[in-house]
Parts: C-alpha cells; structure tokens; sequence
C-alpha cells in the first residue's frame, strides 16, 4: 500500500509560485489582474514607465493602452506597493502634466515621495512654451530603506532610442544606474508596464532576475525578443 505523503499536497510557497509562473518571464496581460496572483512582498524593486495619461501619438501614429484614461494608476500602484518588500523603492517614471493624479496614487497606496530623478535630453522632444528636454521620475518608498553608501545623482544623462521598438522606448543606458543603486544581483526587478522590455534588459545585464507585464501582446513579443 502506498504510504500518506501530505507534503504532497501542501499549497505553493511564495518562492514556488514566483519561480514557476513569473520569475525571467515577459508576461501578457492587464497588471491589474496579473500583479494579483503575485505573494506579497515577493519583488526586491520595481522600476516603471506606466501610460502618462497624456493621449500621446507619435509621429508615425502609434498609441499606448490605457493612455486616455486614469482610472487604472490607484488600483495598478496598490498592487505594485503590496508586492514590494518592505524597505524598498520603486522608482515611476509619470507625466509631468499629470503629477497631481499620479503623485495621489503612490500615497493612496502607501509610498512616500524619496527623491526624484531628471533625465537630460541634448535634444528637444517638443516644443511649445519651453523646449521641452528632459523626462523625469519619482524615487517612492516603501517602509525605511537604509540609505545607499554611494547615492545615485538625480540628474542623469539620456540618450534617445530612436523608438522603433515601442513609441515610449527608454535606453538601457539611461535605466542603468538606477537599476544598478537600487537593486543587488539576484534580486528580483518588476516593470508592469514593460513595453519593449527596456527594464527587463537592463535587470538582466546587470544580473538581476525580472519579471515583465504589458497589456499590448506585440509589446510582449518585442520584449521577449530583445532578451533572447
Ligand atoms: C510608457 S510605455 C512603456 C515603455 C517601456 N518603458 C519601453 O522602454 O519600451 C507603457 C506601457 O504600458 C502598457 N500598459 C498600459 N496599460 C497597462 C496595463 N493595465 N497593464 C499592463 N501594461 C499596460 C502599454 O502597452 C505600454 O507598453
């Protein structure tokens, strides 16, 4: 007969469930629900480039999900605070037209504002009332992060993508240095707004593990291609 074997059965464990179903892996899908099936406190830092709610198109007239309306940014952002670990940091990049709408949400969900960092551009990326050159994100944390022995400058260098990839596409090189100050290697870096998978890129050189997430499949795919 065969012997009771109740480990058999047991229910995953956080660790299980991230390293069968997310860990390395560019996942299809609304972030809302995805980031629900996630443990709590499971991702080590979260670096995020979400929709700017701004109706953007470029120039040859592609559109981004989610880019026409705010109704996602609270509930997205409750998410991505429950499964951060205690005493860590998610950097967001957000609309600088719309930061009184983003900058509710992260408190909503339990950061507070650490710092912010501004990209310079040696190019204009429109032009109105200024020349508009620089792109911006908040440094949010959560908990009581130990201060960093080297902290990163908040102004840092960008360089332009050309975004044929995706029409937001950031440079590894612009994500390096805060990826490099805000993680350590092995852990685990989550962007739930992928896109092109520039975080993704740059966790994994920088030997980080990853976990990606975007609505758009043709924005998956390009992600998964660049990691390949
Ligand atoms: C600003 S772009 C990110 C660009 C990315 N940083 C890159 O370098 O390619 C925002 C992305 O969020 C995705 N998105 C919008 N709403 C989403 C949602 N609810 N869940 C997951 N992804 C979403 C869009 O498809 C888009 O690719």
């Amino acid at each position: 007969m065969t012997a009771y074997a109740p480990e058999r059965f047991r229910p995953f464990t956080a660790r299980e469930i991230i390293n069968d179903y997310f860990i390395n892996r560019v996942i299809h899908g609304d972030s809302l629900i995805k980031l629900m099936q996630l443990p709590d406190h499971s991702v080590d830092f979260v670096l995020t480039d979400p929709p700017y709610v701004v109706r953007y198109k470029s120039r040859d007239g592609r559109s981004i999900t989610n880019d026409d309306r705010t109704g996602w940014i609270e509930p997205a952002f409750a998410e991505v605070y429950r499964v951060l670990k205690p005493n860590r940091f998610c950097v967001s990049f957000y609309g600088w037209n719309k930061v009184d709408v983003f900058m509710s949400a992260w408190k909503q969900a339990g950061f507070y504002p650490a710092g912010h960092i501004v990209w310079v551009k040696d190019y204009q990326s429109s032009e109105r009332f200024l020349s508009y050159r620089h792109e911006q994100a908040y440094l949010l944390a959560k908990g009581r992060p130990d201060f960093l022995r080297y902290p990163l400058k908040d102004v840092l260098r960008w360089k332009y993508t050309g975004n044929k990839l995706h029409p937001n596409e950031k440079s590894v090189y612009a994500l390096r240095p805060v990826v490099g100050a805000f993680s350590r290697p092995g852990e685990i870096v989550l962007d739930p707004f992928c896109g092109s998978g520039s975080t993704l890129l740059t966790a994994r050189d920088l030997g980080r593990n990853y976990i990606g997430i975007d609505i758009d499949e043709g924005h998956c795919r390009t992600a998964r291609g660049q990691l390949q």
